[in-house]
């Protein structure tokens, strides 16, 4: 592990940092204000010259005490800089405002996790979602995705697309490269998968496979792309041991999705698979694991997002380290045939095939 072997700040860095530890949520809820209010866009446009506070407030509407709780707070956060009274962004202030990445985890946070994270240290002792019942009693999130308040759904969408997207180009051909023309997609949410691997190529077809309410998402948007004869749907809850996978495919194709389940669950699901799949196909997992990032911010990201799934989703699964993951696989009767890093942002695709040596 070429990260978070080594604890090399000075007394000094590390009781700084503990404090920004300590106002973490504060530093959070200021640089997301000063975005939401515009005093960050309207300090980028006026650039290095900068402004004061009551020019600002020419331009924005904000009573003055905020603005200038606002930007003293970002002074501290370094969001802001400031000479002779006037105020100009930074590099991290601009980040904040305008950088696609930042801004999907930030509203993601924001809008799904920050009121449910409170639960945490309850979630931690039951392993189950506490914070998720600031939406619903549901058992897990996937559960009530479809009926979450919209604004929470959309920022849990631009979430999971954002990474999906980046990745989807590059798998794609990766994907049907080995005469693979027929895939179940498990977990296959909106549909953005199927549609985009029917219109790689016209002789495609693929299944999605996913809870019910996320397919009638993905029905209507496989109807807007005229894409009906070529995509089909197959609703079912994995979780029911008794969810019957169904067989005729070249491979079975699971994008972010075997993320969402306990170590347990994986095996139980990828067991299923196995006795689905004959020896010639494929079973093709895309995730993305923190210890295989070329970032220590990428590892970060996804050491944080596991949180979302202790707190919120479902309380035992997470974004995994590979060994872990890569353990459930084999424990299922997997081999990895290849191993393909550096898919979009973060991913990792798996391609593997029944083990010869497995007597389960
Ligand atoms: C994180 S999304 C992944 C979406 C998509 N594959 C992608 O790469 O963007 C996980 C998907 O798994 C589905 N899912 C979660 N639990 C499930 C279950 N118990 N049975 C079936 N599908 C489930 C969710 O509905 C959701 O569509």
């Amino acid at each position: 592990m070429k990260f978070f072997n080594k604890d090399n700040k000075s007394a000094l860095e590390a009781k700084g940092l503990a404090q920004w530890i300590a106002f973490g949520p504060v530093v959070f809820q200021i640089a997301r204000v000063l975005r939401n209010t515009g005093v960050l866009r309207i300090l980028l446009e006026k650039g290095s010259a900068g402004l004061t506070q009551d020019e600002i407030r020419e331009h924005i509407r904000i009573p003055a005490y905020g603005l200038r709780i606002l930007l003293e707070s970002g002074l501290g956060i370094g969001l802001v800089i400031e000479n002779d009274g006037k105020y100009s962004i930074t590099k991290t202030g601009t980040y904040i405002h305008n950088d696609p990445l930042t801004n999907v985890n930030m509203n993601f946070i924001h809008d799904v996790c920050y009121k449910g994270l409170f639960e945490l240290d309850k979630s931690i002792e039951t392993g189950k979602p506490e914070g998720l019942r600031v939406f619903g009693e549901w058992d897990t999130i996937y559960d009530g995705l479809s009926s979450l308040p919209a604004h929470v759904q959309k920022s849990w969408f631009a979430f999971d697309h954002y990474f999906s997207d980046l990745a989807f180009p590059t798998a794609l051909s990766r994907v049907y490269s080995n005469g693979i023309k027929k895939i179940l997609d498990i977990g296959g949410n909106t549909g953005k998968w199927a549609i985009a691997s029917a219109h790689f190529a016209k002789d495609i077809e693929i299944t999605i496979m996913d809870l019910p309410g996320q397919l009638e998402v993905a029905r209507e948007k496989v109807k807007q792309a005229g894409l009906e004869e070529r995509i089909h749907f197959y609703p079912a809850n994995l979780l029911e041991e008794k969810t019957v996978f169904p067989k005729g495919f070249d491979a079975i194709w699971m994008s972010q999705f075997l993320d969402c389940f306990s170590e347990t669950e994986i095996v139980s699901i990828l067991k299923r698979c196995y006795d689905s799949v004959t020896e010639d196909q494929y079973v093709l997992i895309l995730e993305a694991f923190w210890d295989t990032q070329r970032f220590e911010a990428a590892a970060f990201c996804l050491q944080q997002t596991s949180v979302y799934f202790t707190a919120l989703a479902n309380g035992n699964s997470q974004m995994y380290h590979s060994a872990v993951f890569l353990r459930c696989v084999e424990e299922a009767g997997f081999v990895v045939e290849e191993r393909i890093e550096d898919i979009g942002l973060s991913h990792t695709l798996l391609k593997c095939k029944k083990s010869k040596t497995i007597h389960r």
